[in-house]
């Protein structure tokens, strides 16, 4: 049978797998995906298109947290399918001439791909065709420091993501790495960790005919502890 020579191989990378290998070109010069940035936390991030609205605003709101995630030693990684003199005039226009919500002079300093034959863009699934078949949706991935994805989250094209979520799903993985717990709904640093993880639930019985004075067990299932928001920065932020 003869091979359909347009029919572009895509995947759709899960949680727990490596985050797939790749070399691109981007802003802030050559890359390489994962290799680089083992020992640190990323964000690899995608948007549809340069020269757009929601994008724009995304991309300002990224640039105006870049420390806040460097100092919880993360990187941020853009993408979109755009080509590298398209990335670069449309960051030096946000630069030069976007005021938004009191945000102006914001200066992208962090690496966006160009990936006009879609290689990256279909290898980490951010091609979804019931959404558009030439540009990239609002996908997330958070990479871990050993290199695996520890969360995707993906939006539509009209919706601009919030930042608020991107910043404090990457607290909660790292204090879950750290402190060896789960975060509960809504878990904001401060508020009550569950203890142990998900799933060990022998441990918490225990736990509640110990009656450990830290923690407060809703049910044998179901049990937390305090975790104080300076002790979680305390390990978790650089100095
Ligand atoms: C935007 O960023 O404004 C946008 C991009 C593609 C489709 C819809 C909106």
């Amino acid at each position: 049978m003869e091979e359909n020579k347009d029919l572009k191989s895509f995947s759709m990378p899960r949680i727990g797998d490596k985050a797939p290998e790749f070399r691109a070109v981007t802003t802030q010069g050559n890359i390489h995906f994962p290799n680089d940035y083992i020992g640190k936390w990323v964000i690899l991030f995608s948007h549809p298109a340069d020269f757009t609205p929601v994008c724009t605003s995304e991309f300002m709101t990224f640039s105006k947290m870049e420390s806040d995630f460097n100092k919880a030693n993360c990187d941020l990684v853009g993408l979109s399918v755009d080509g590298l003199y398209s990335h670069i005039a449309w960051l030096r226009t946000i630069k030069e001439k976007i005021q938004y919500k009191g945000m102006k002079d914001m200066e992208v300093k962090f690496p966006l791909i160009e990936d006009i034959k879609m290689d990256v863009a279909n290898k980490y699934g951010m091609i979804q065709p019931g959404e558009d078949n030439t540009k990239a949706v609002r996908a997330v991935f958070y990479v871990d420091p050993h290199g695996i994805i520890r969360t995707i989250i993906y939006y539509p094209l009209s919706l601009g993501r919030n930042f608020d979520e991107i910043y404090r799903v990457l607290i909660a993985l790292q204090t879950a790495d750290k402190f060896s717990v789960a975060t509960p709904a809504d878990w904001r640093p401060g508020d009550e960790v569950i203890v142990p993880p998900a799933g060990s639930c022998g441990v918490a019985k225990d736990r509640m005919e110990n009656e450990d004075e830290n923690v407060h067990c809703y049910d044998w299932f179901f049990c937390t502890k305090k975790l104080d928001k300076e002790e979680i920065f305390k390990s978790i932020l650089k100095k």
